[in-house]
């Protein structure tokens, strides 16, 4: 990963009438760096970037890419960023090579090497065998396979990947961030967003928004090592009962079913919490088998803040 920047965003703003679905977005990523983009729908993830890819105005603030000011600049950026729209980006009427052809010469791809490159490209995500096939009739999978292949057919050193893997299969999932992270070893930037916490993990950063305003930005380890509260794994029977007694505790701040387990987070100035947590169990009537520290997921760090954020307004 380089330590120049790719995508500098500074104060970036989208109202759409009164309502503010970008709130003052600040963040820079590196060259080479995967960047995850993570948050609740409604967040404002696909309103930033088609800002960033020079699709919709902003109201406020500004955005660099590639060293090109997205909405000033925003023809020429075109030719040197890749965007997977959230939404179909294919023309159904064509075949999978046509499309493939069609964004090539889109992005002025010279004709040269065109022929070479498509081929490798669909070698690599694996779109050989449907090539000749329309992509309406395509399974929402192998669309996305094909919409990824348009997507980086010109070797954009940017790329925006919205909801790339929305749909797709386990093991399309695990190819699609193989594919990614080949991407990013070879110096390719990478913006992605993404529900699923384990693909989050695979990024190098994450940026968490909520309600268009940016919550955190970390890695993905001290996004976790940040989460506040102690975590902690309760055997209880019966379990529902349990869990209605410690959702109900003063000193409990999340508590939710993990398989047949409890899973809790505490405060953090709780002194011991599996004394407090029995105490609790005991007092419903409950019988504690066991309590057992737990390790922050990405997931964990997820609700706590989205749910911080909004106790925070008042809703
Ligand atoms: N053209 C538009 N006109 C009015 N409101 C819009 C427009 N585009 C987006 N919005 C609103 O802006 C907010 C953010 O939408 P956006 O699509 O950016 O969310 P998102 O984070 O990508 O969500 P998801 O995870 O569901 O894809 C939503 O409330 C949406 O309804
Ligand atoms: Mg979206």
């Amino acid at each position: 990963m380089g330590d120049r920047l790719a995508v500098e965003v500074r104060d970036l703003v989208r109202r759409f009438g009164d309502f503010v679905a970008v709130d003052h977005l600040t963040f820079s990523i590196r060259e080479g760096e995967i960047f995850g983009f993570l948050g609740p729908n409604g967040a404002g993830k696909s309103t930033t970037i088609r800002m960033l890819c020079g699709l919709l105005l902003p109201s406020d603030g500004a955005a660099q890419v590639a060293g090109l000011d997205a909405t000033r600049e925003a023809e020429r950026l075109r030719r040197r960023i890749g965007y997977m729209p959230q939404l179909f980006s294919l023309y159904p009427d064509l075949t999978c090579h046509e499309n493939l052809e069609f964004y090539a010469g889109l992005y002025g791809l010279p004709s040269a090497g065109r022929a070479d490159r498509i081929a490798a490209l669909s070698e690599r995500l694996q779109i050989y065998p449907i090539r000749d096939q329309l992509t309406a009739t395509l399974s929402t999978g192998w669309r996305q396979r094909v919409a990824l292949a348009c997507a980086i057919v010109h070797e954009p050193p940017i790329l925006f990947l919205d909801e790339p893997t929305s749909g797709v299969d386990a093991a399309t999932r695990q190819h699609f961030w193989d594919v990614i992270a080949d991407l990013a070893a070879d110096g390719t930037t990478v913006l992605v967003t993404t529900h699923s916490m384990e693909e989050a993990e695979r990024c190098n950063r994450l940026v968490m928004i909520d309600r268009g305003r940016l919550i955190a930005l970390d890695t993905p380890a001290a996004l976790r090592a940040g989460l506040a509260g102690g975590l902690w794994q309760v055997d209880a029977e019966p379990l529902l009962p349990a869990l209605a007694a410690l959702s109900a505790s003063d000193f409990t701040l999340d508590a939710s079913l993990s398989g047949a387990q409890l899973r809790l987070r505490v405060t953090d100035g709780l002194a011991d919490p599996p004394a407090a947590i029995a105490q609790v169990l005991r007092d419903a009537g409950t019988t504690v088998a066991h309590i057992s520290p737990g390790a922050a997921s990405l997931e964990d760090v997820f609700v706590a803040l989205v749910g911080d954020h909004e106790q925070g307004e008042g809703t």
